[in-house]
């Protein structure tokens, strides 16, 4: 069976209702005109507009995901939105471990595992983010930094678990910098994690999980970027609020 193809748009805390309404729309209209269908294209809104991108795009293969979820089943949790809240809104995805979830919020490897767990128990599948920052890079330990990001997290789940799950690397200097990495060390470390999920799993289980790369990937770069052998798509930031844009990174994808 091939890797499945994915490309999915982090729209992160930005827009309104309307503007979400129109760029679903927008994005609607041309995926049902100009794309073959053989790449499974996931927009993850903020919370509050998932039922209504839901519903916009239920005539389409697209697909819904959250940003976040909770670690949480339900209860006294002012301000958390749980797994179950989420799939009953028609998603079907929820990114964990976001380099801004993970900074921002100090969200640790454990916490992260626990919602990974929540979400795989409400039946969403999980895309989930890896990445060293600059420094790190720097230092040359990305690597093990990459590694660690796994081992402490989804390395614990079953192979039947884990196979729910997607895998985005975003190297944390390449997030809204316009710094993008070069092919060679995108694939370069795409390989790596293969490898290390052939270490942890099995060859086989490596062989089936998508691979995708985040960090200012946009039209200009996607073409050369999924053409590589480890990278099964991406996790798009900022391009993929232009309807445009994100649909010229879809078209980049070839079977
Ligand atoms: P940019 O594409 O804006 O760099 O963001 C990448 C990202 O964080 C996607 O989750």
């Amino acid at each position: 069976m091939k890797r499945k193809k994915i490309v999915a748009g982090n729209w992160k805390m930005n827009g309104t209702y309307d503007d979400a309404c129109k760029l679903t729309s927008e994005i609607v209209a041309m995926a049902k005109d100009e794309l073959n269908g053989n790449t499974v294209v996931i927009l993850a809104p903020p919370f509050p507009f998932i039922p209504t991108v839901n519903k916009l795009t239920e005539q389409t293969n697209i697909k819904i995901s959250a940003q976040n979820c909770s670690s949480e089943n339900s209860g006294a949790f002012t301000g958390e939105v749980s797994a179950a809240m989420i799939a009953s809104c028609g998603a079907a995805y929820v990114i964990i471990g976001h380099s801004e979830r993970r900074t921002i919020f100090k969200e640790q490897d454990d916490l992260l595992l626990k919602k990974v767990q929540m979400a795989l128990a409400n039946n969403l599948s999980v895309i989930f983010c890896i990445g060293e920052t600059k420094e790190q890079r720097e230092q040359a330990i990305h690597f093990k930094v990459a590694e660690e990001q796994l081992n402490n997290s989804i390395f614990k789940l079953s192979a039947d678990e884990f196979s729910k799950c997607i895998i985005a690397y975003e190297p944390v200097w390449a997030i809204g910098t316009g710094l993008t990495a070069t092919p060679a060390q995108a694939q370069e470390m795409h390989h790596y994690i293969r490898g290390c999920i052939a270490k942890s799993f099995t060859p086989q289980v490596a062989e089936q999980c998508s691979l995708l790369y985040g960090g200012s990937c946009n039209e200009s770069n996607a073409a050369e970027l999924f053409a590589l052998e480890d990278i099964d798509g991406g996790l798009i930031g900022g391009a993929s609020l232009k309807s445009r844009s994100f649909v010229n990174i879809i078209k980049s994808m070839k079977d």
